[in-house]
């Protein structure tokens, strides 16, 4: 196994609960060290830029919309197998699947307010930080 990286987002859901720390919780209970964290407001352009590959879903308009509602916590973790292990602690992306104990299952409450973002691959997960993080604001 690997020390990897992962981009992780706590969306506008979670902010605007003041869940952020409980979230954060759950993320360092299940090893993931927070080695980078910012609070933004997303902008319009940052946000379409960063869902391009959704451009073409039905549910685009309204997840660009969503991501800027509100401020987001943005974050680089790092642990052994980040990535997936990442994906593992989030759950599946509708809570109504997501398995107990997950945060989506314990906090979310629509597919599209779905609480947290993580990088679905090393190769997306190294384009997701640099969209967002310096080299410099990330110490391990
Ligand atoms: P995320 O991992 O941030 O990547 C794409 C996002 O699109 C996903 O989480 C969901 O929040 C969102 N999404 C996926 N399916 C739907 C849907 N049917 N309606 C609204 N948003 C969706």
């Amino acid at each position: 196994m690997a020390t990897e990286r992962t981009f992780s987002i706590l969306k506008p859901d979670a902010t605007k609960r003041n869940i952020t720390g409980a979230v954060n919780a759950v993320i360092e209970k299940a090893g993931l060290r927070i080695v980078g964290q910012r609070r933004i407001q997303m902008s319009k352009a940052q946000a379409e830029k960063f869902y391009e590959i959704h451009k073409e879903r039905p549910f685009f308009g309204e997840l660009v919309e969503f991501m800027t509602s509100g401020p987001v916590v943005v974050q680089v973790l790092e642990g052994e197998n980040a990535i997936a292990r990442y994906r593992e602690v989030m759950g599946a992306t509708n809570p109504a699947q997501a398995a107990e104990g997950t945060i989506r299952k314990t906090f979310s409450e629509s597919v599209g307010e779905n609480t947290v973002h993580g990088s679905d691959s090393a190769e997306n997960a190294k384009i997701e930080i640099a969209q967002f993080f310096q080299d410099s604001d990330i110490v391990g």
